[in-house]
């Protein structure tokens, strides 16, 4: 089981797009995936169209209130379940303020449900405040989502030294473990330089850093404005626009995450939701009467063969009707 927060105090850098579509895409194969939405924004919830609220218990019930957290559960697939959140939340960080275990809370509260999930995914507001702290608490990694533009590495040196004190005091096992570059515009020379900056920070680091060793996924999410629109759809983007590059951009990215368990399940489970995928177009096209040209359908060998997810990861009508 392994628990990743997506943490950046910067605001708009991504951190909920990718929280929400990487835990879909890990869910679509076959993972099973808790996404906690930690920021009174609320954000992710609302991605998935499920609100907390004040017969909904979420995450803020479960901080501040001592409601088990497997009572706040919402199902949102077979495979993805989330610990919605609500505004209220906001106040969650003056309240816990008061607690002396303020920073462990939320680990405790997840604690008992470490065996029924696969990942653990925390979408974290934008600050480094006592719920991020918590974040911090919980997880064994964090992801860097990174939007590349002018000043994109300032303010890292904070997130970077509180994620070192966490892991001194807190949570020994805690690490960096990746940077996921989102909104890239490739072919500009900013994202370039920004894609070199980072790149060459982490190969510097040493072993005592908490980044050292993180991998700067070569998955970059291109700016795509069908991840900009499924929110108020409130579907994640392997639902609303399967074909989209925001799909394949994301599907790559959860997959690069699989590697890091291990290279070979990795491969069986895309092999998995390759089949899946294929057996949904199918039936898809039968319905609407269609026949499919052979190469619309994400193979088995196609996915194998390439080092990044290179097809839809899973298919819904709409890739037959697009
Ligand atoms: N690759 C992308 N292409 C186009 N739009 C994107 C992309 N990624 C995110 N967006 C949009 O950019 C905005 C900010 O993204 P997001 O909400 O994921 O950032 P965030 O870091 O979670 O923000 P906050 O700090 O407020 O929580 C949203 O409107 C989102 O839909
Ligand atoms: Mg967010």
């Amino acid at each position: 089981m392994r628990r990743i927060a997506m943490i950046n105090q910067k605001g708009g850098v991504g951190k909920t797009t990718t929280a929400v579509n990487v835990a879909a895409g890990l869910a679509r194969w076959g993972s099973r995936v808790l996404l906690v939405d930690l920021d009174p924004q609320a954000h992710t919830s609302m991605h998935l169209g499920i609100e907390a609220g004040p017969d909904e218990p979420g995450i803020y019930d479960v901080l501040v209130n001592g409601t088990a957290a497997g009572d706040a559960l919402r199902e949102v697939s077979d495979k993805l379940t989330v610990l919605a959140s609500h505004v209220d939340l906001v106040a969650a960080e003056s309240e816990l303020s008061q607690r002396p275990d303020r920073e462990l809370i939320l680990r405790r509260a997840l604690e008992p449900l470490f065996d029924r999930f696969d990942f653990i995914i925390i979408d974290c507001p934008p600050s480094l405040g006592t719920l991020t702290i918590n974040a911090l608490a919980a997880t064994e990694e964090v992801i860097i989502p990174l939007q590349p533009h002018f000043l994109a590495l300032q303010g890292l040196g904070m997130l970077l030294k509180t994620a070192s004190a966490v892991r001194g005091v807190l949570n020994p096992s805690l690490r960096i473990s990746g940077i996921a570059l989102c909104m890239y515009e490739k072919g500009t020379r900013l994202a370039q330089e920004v894609d070199n900056d980072v790149r060459q920070f982490i190969a510097s680091a040493s072993p005592d850093d908490v980044w050292y060793g993180a991998r700067v996924f070569d998955t970059t999410i291109r700016r795509n404005i069908k991840l900009a629109e499924c929110p108020s759809f409130g579907l994640t983007i392997f639902d609303y626009a399967p074909s989209s590059n925001g799909a394949e951009d994301y599907g790559g990215l959860a997959r690069e995450l699989l590697e890091m368990t291990s290279p070979a399940s990795a491969a069986a489970l895309v092999e998995r939701g390759a089949e899946v995928a294929s057996q949904v177009v199918r039936e898809a096209a039968a319905d609407v009467d269609m026949v499919l040209p052979p190469d619309s359908i994400a193979t088995t060998d196609s996915l194998s063969s390439s080092p990044q997810l290179e097809t839809r990861p899973a298919a819904t009508p709409d890739t037959v009707n697009p």
